[in-house]
């Protein structure tokens, strides 16, 4: 599948499953994850949610006192954060092309969602994270464990086509560092089916 159309059917994908993605979205709290994070940062900082999905990240970071933007592609998990955090700032952009100034958040999260871009384009994702942070600023990530891509015709039965990409670890970490970071901490959750398992990256812009 082509790059183009691959970002397509995961945008129309999630504008069909969104009810049902967020109401089953209680499998990982990400907690601990989380935590790793805003533990270095002062309360009150920016954190730009990339892929946000219906807000579960954005809902605990601002919980926690941060101030919370977030992105993501489909228009219909955008109404579910909105709907969950009505005082956020959201935005409908495609992560390949964030329309946002230069240094302008303290960190950003990204959790499940570079998996479901082309993996020619995650060194430019990554790029164009490291460009929107200031100084210093912090990514923490979700990325794949195991290389693979393809697409599944009926995600979960919920009704609509899926599509994957990714690289394995050793190669993510190094695709992390490429793009301008130093990577402070990285960790498999192996807690979930052999299938369903991420690796966690904690990483500073260098
Ligand atoms: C598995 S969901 C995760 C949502 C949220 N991060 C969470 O943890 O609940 C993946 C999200 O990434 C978004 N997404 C996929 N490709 C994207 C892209 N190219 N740009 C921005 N968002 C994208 C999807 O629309 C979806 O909301």
């Amino acid at each position: 599948m082509k790059g183009e159309s691959a970002v397509r059917l995961v945008e129309k994908g999630y504008d069909k499953i969104h009810m049902c993605y967020s109401s089953q979205r209680i499998w990982r709290s990400n907690l601990k994850e989380v935590a790793l994070l805003t533990k270095r940062m002062e309360k009150g900082a920016s954190i730009l949610d990339v892929g946000c999905g219906a807000g579960a990240i954005a809902k605990i970071l601002s919980k926690n006192g941060f101030n919370v933007t977030g992105a993501d592609i489909s228009s219909n998990m955008l109404r579910l954060a909105k709907k969950a955090l009505p005082k956020a700032r959201f935005y409908k952009m495609d992560m390949r092309r964030l329309k946002l100034p230069k240094d302008s958040f303290d960190a950003i999260t990204c959790f499940y969602a570079i998996i479901h871009v082309p993996r020619q384009y995650h060194l430019k994702v990554l790029k164009g994270f490291r460009r929107i942070l200031k100084p210093s600023g912090l990514l923490l990530i979700s990325m794949s464990t195991g290389p693979a891509e393809g697409t599944i015709a009926d995600w979960q039965d919920w009704g609509a086509p899926m599509y994957w990409s990714q690289f394995g670890k050793r190669r993510n970490i190094q695709l992390v560092r490429k793009a301008g970071f130093k990577v402070l901490w990285n960790r498999v959750d192996s807690t979930g089916p052999k299938d369903d398992r991420h690796l966690y990256i904690l990483a500073q812009k260098r």
